[in-house]
């Protein structure tokens, strides 16, 4: 859709509830590719006067009829956008017929065809690319569906709910089904999947002794790759019993996996639909951190049953309300399945990554945005992420048992609703009789929090007490000038020479600043601050090198002890790049050396485990490194990361290459935490290894890729040697490419790495990959694996400082715009970093930028090249 007027803003003070209540709703599909058309028969009573506002977009009417009384065209006002009608008695039956054309539905919203399958996408504003309806998540309605295909292409048909009736017509050549969902549900999270599948089928007991038949439906041939999402949905069904209390309440459960989808899967109501590459995995073909997600997204999606389905959200300002608490939900199940420490510091380091960056930037909106333009553009990691991290704050302020106090009220009190972050709040007031007021704010305020600490000696009497001072200041952002001060809950302790002294204590600086007295006489002592990272935010102490050696060695919070590391690294590459940057060869100093010295008793210590060791060796992301900085060469900041693990490599050599050989072996594949950790840090090994460039790595990697019998040790293999480069590397790209070309979830690797290589032809070698028989520009997953990969992952390209990594770029933005507005944006976002580059850098963006909204792009596109300029 192209616009040449202003864009509408959406507002949240604009809030009207609607005129209108949907009693239910029956929905009769005859799918054709081409030419599906949809009856839609509506029950109907008025809540308030007004006309009834339907939205639809790209369908066609054909009629309307009212209490069976077919309307003339003036009896009612069609847009581009709505059919509205007036005059309205207080309660009737609306019949609306239209059609739409799944083949040539590009944008992957509404119903379209994947793979030869129809599948549907109607979160947030889908359903309205399907039938004529009030398409906003507070008209809740129970649907029954009626889906009619020839039996030979569709043989499976399938819609929310449970199956009430099927049967076959034209003497057997076309059949239905019809399905009953009896739960009140928004039109959002309507599905609906008609094809040809292969079937994984298991059942769950329920704790009231309900048996659940559970069913994934995936492409014919892949059914052995989705016994892992199985295997985690049955977890996920148990945790969520025990966690929280609640139980599945369907019949029967599914999931079907498609290969063209927008974002990582759905959670339509008893029918979610996955992107196969979040669903489907054997040791083969996938990589450890493939079945992490999986785990993670297949718990997401279930537990959105609860959160998100049997409590919906008012209207999309409070996608958080769902969002944020779903994916605290399931990082909690990922705690409990993989280890606590080992998946906060993840967790902390995608934050970081991707969370902290958009707060600080020109797209930093609140948790809960008060505009938008494209609801499609706010599933951002300030609402997932950040909205996590509130309640994870709320849980540590009010304590485990009032928080799961609070969740049981709000179940119990807002089932069948659709709610807002303030009655979510309220639960939590109502369970723990504390006024959480100033708490709003964190939903309200862009931004992330500063946290200052400073330590005086002071003297009391004849003791001698420390004083600890924490500070907060928020600094500005788009459409917010002043801050004010936040909850932050920071978890605290003292750590002598020989461990702790003292309990971790939990102070709550909800002011600009507040004291705490510390009666320590005269003790040698460092403060581990923020464990567990229990505030979303920036820490500034005046934390010494010594300070962090000894948090690295005695901290007995395992997230603050890696923290350390990472404070002490992420320090040491901003001084690396500035000197890189000054023309310079950096000299190693004695933090360098305490940093690496450190490491090696972290590689070296039994009391660790494998996957903690995996995450203490690596070092802080580019990104995170560029956030610390007021401004820097992205390519510098690579080389100051280059220069960093070599400096750790070679302090550990030895102890490198005994551990790379000690955990060597592979058995049979399992793809368990403790194997995987085995892996992660075996890999780790291998890669710093060949941070030396010399003759050590290469036979190691050379052979780890030959024998590999699992994804993950073949792609580091192949990581590795791309790293140390040499002739042998294309042709084991090469190898690999026509190993796998038939599984296109490896396929979508291998463009991944192609897109990351340091190409010695530099962008021109990024723009081939585009005419790459298997380069597919309307296949999401592979877009992204080729331009994402690009922007994130290829520092020296996607930078180079002719600017030709960021016109390409552009180009094939712009290019994808054309079919998909919502994936194009999201790519268009990797610019939001822009003030954190050098000027020359700043400037072609900025030109990019403006070319980008000259050209007439989609609402979604020009929502996100606008801000993004500023
Ligand atoms: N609700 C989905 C989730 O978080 C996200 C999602 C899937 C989505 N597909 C989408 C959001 C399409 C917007 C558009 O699990
Ligand atoms: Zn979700």
């Amino acid at each position: 859709m192209r616009t040449d007027t202003a864009p509408t803003v959406t507002k949240l003070s604009d809030y009207t509830p609607p005129n209108f209540k949907i009693e239910s709703v029956y929905l009769d599909f005859d799918l054709d590719p081409k030419n599906t058309v949809v009856r839609s028969t509506l029950k109907v009573s008025r809540l308030a006067a007004g006309p009834l506002t339907l939205d639809g977009d790209e369908i066609s009417l054909k009629s309307v009829k009212l209490d069976g009384r077919l309307l003339k065209r003036s009896d009612y006002k069609l847009t581009q956008a709505h059919l509205i009608i007036d005059d309205l008695p207080n309660h009737f039956t609306l019949e609306i017929e239209n059609s739409c054309n799944p083949a040539a539905n590009s944008t992957l919203m509404g119903l379209y065809v994947s793979g030869g399958r129809f599948c549907t996408q109607c979160e947030a504003e889908g359903f309205r690319r399907i039938t004529y309806y009030p398409d906003r998540p507070d008209v809740l309605s129970v649907f029954t569906v009626r889906v009619q295909a020839p039996l030979k292409d569709y043989p499976h048909l399938l819609a929310n709910g449970n199956m009430i009736d099927s049967g076959s017509i034209d003497g057997g050549k076309t059949h239905f089904a019809v399905w009953e969902d009896p739960f009140p549900k928004p039109a959002y999270l309507f599905a609906l999947v008609a094809g040809q599948f292969d079937l994984l089928e298991d059942s769950f007991t329920t704790m009231s002794g309900r048996e659940i038949p559970l069913t994934i439906y995936v492409d014919p041939g892949d059914a052995h790759r989705a016994e892992y999402a199985m295997d985690s949905l049955i977890r996920s069904m148990k945790w969520d019993e025990e966690a929280f209390g609640r139980e599945y309440d369907l019949a029967r459960f599914m999931i079907v996996a498609v290969r063209d989808f927008n974002f990582g899967a759905m959670e339509n109501k008893g029918l979610n639909i996955f992107n196969s590459a979040l669903l489907l995995a054997d040791g083969e073909s996938a990589t450890d951190m493939n079945f992490e997600r999986i785990e993670s997204v297949v718990a997401h999606e279930y537990f959105h049953n609860w959160t998100g389905n049997r409590i919906t959200c008012r209207d999309w300002f409070q996608l958080c309300l769902k969002e944020g608490f779903t994916v605290f939900r399931d990082q909690e199940f990922s705690a409990d399945q993989r280890g606590a420490a080992v998946q906060r510091i993840k967790d902390v380091r995608a934050l970081r990554g991707r969370q902290f960056p958009e707060d600080a930037g020109p797209l930093a909106h609140p948790v809960r945005p008060n505009q938008y333009v494209k609801i499609d553009n706010f599933y951002t990691a300030t609402i997932y992420e950040k909205g996590a991290e509130l309640i994870r704050m709320l849980k540590t302020l009010l304590g485990a048992e009032a928080f799961r106090k609070g969740c049981d009220h709000y179940f119990e009190t807002l089932d069948g609703t659709a709610a807002t972050v303030e009655q979510f709040i309220a639960s939590f007031e109502a369970s723990s009789g504390k006024d959480l007021s100033q708490f709003m704010r964190w939903y309200e305020q862009a931004g992330t929090p500063h946290i200052k600490v400073t330590r005086t000696r002071s003297s009391e009497s004849n003791v001698s007490v420390d004083v600890i001072t924490f500070e907060q200041k928020t600094l500005p952002t788009p459409g917010q000038k002043t801050k004010k001060p936040v909850v932050l809950p920071i978890k605290w302790q003292a750590i002598g020479d020989d461990g702790p002294i003292g309990e971790a204590q939990l102070t709550v600086l909800d002011a600009a600043q507040t004291h705490v007295s510390l009666p320590l006489a005269g003790k040698e002592y460092s403060l581990s601050i923020l464990q567990d990272f229990s505030a979303p935010a920036i820490l500034h102490t005046d934390q010494t090198t010594e300070d962090a050696l000894r948090l690295m060695a005695n901290d007995p919070n395992a997230f603050n002890r890696w923290e350390a590391g990472q404070s002490l690294a992420r320090k040491l590459m901003g001084s690396l790049t500035k000197a890189i940057e000054s023309g310079k060869m950096p000299e190693p100093d004695t933090a360098l050396r305490g940093y690496a010295r450190a490491l090696k008793h972290t590689l070296l210590d039994a009391e660790f485990d494998n996957n903690f060791k995996a995450l203490a060796l690596t070092i802080p992301s580019n990104m995170d490194v560029m956030q610390s900085l007021p401004q820097s060469d992205p390519i510098a900041v690579n080389l100051a990361g280059d220069w960093l693990n070599r400096a750790i490599s070679d302090e550990s050599k030895t102890d490198l290459i005994e551990t790379y050989h000690a955990l060597k072996d592979e058995g049979p594949f399992d793809p368990g935490a403790a194997a995987a950790g085995r892996r992660a840090l075996k890999n780790r090994c291998l890669n710093l290894l060949a941070s030396r460039q010399d003759a050590i790595a290469a036979p190691l990697a050379i052979s780890q890729f030959n024998a590999a019998t699992n994804m993950t040790d073949e792609l580091s293999a192949l990581l590795t040697l791309d790293k140390l480069g040499g002739r042998r590397v294309d042709q084991s790209m090469e190898d690999f490419y026509v190993k796998w070309k038939a599984n296109p979830l490896v396929i979508d690797k291998w463009f991944a790495v192609q897109a990351g290589r340091k190409h010695p032809s530099g962008v021109d070698a990024i723009e081939q990959l585009t005419k790459h028989d298997a380069y597919d520009p309307r296949n999401p997953n592979r877009v992204r694996a080729l331009l994402g990969s690009f922007a994130m992952s290829n520092p020296h390209l996607f930078h180079d400082a002719s600017g030709a990594g960021y016109n390409f770029f552009t180009e094939q933005v712009l290019d994808m715009d054309s079919r998909n507005p919502s994936v194009a944006a999201r790519l268009l976002g990797v610019y939001e970093i822009w003030r954190k580059l050098d000027t020359a850098r700043q400037d072609q963006i900025k030109a990019q930028l403006r070319r980008v909204i000259k050209s007439k792009p989609s609402k979604n596109v020009l929502e996100i090249a606008s801000k993004t300029l500023g």
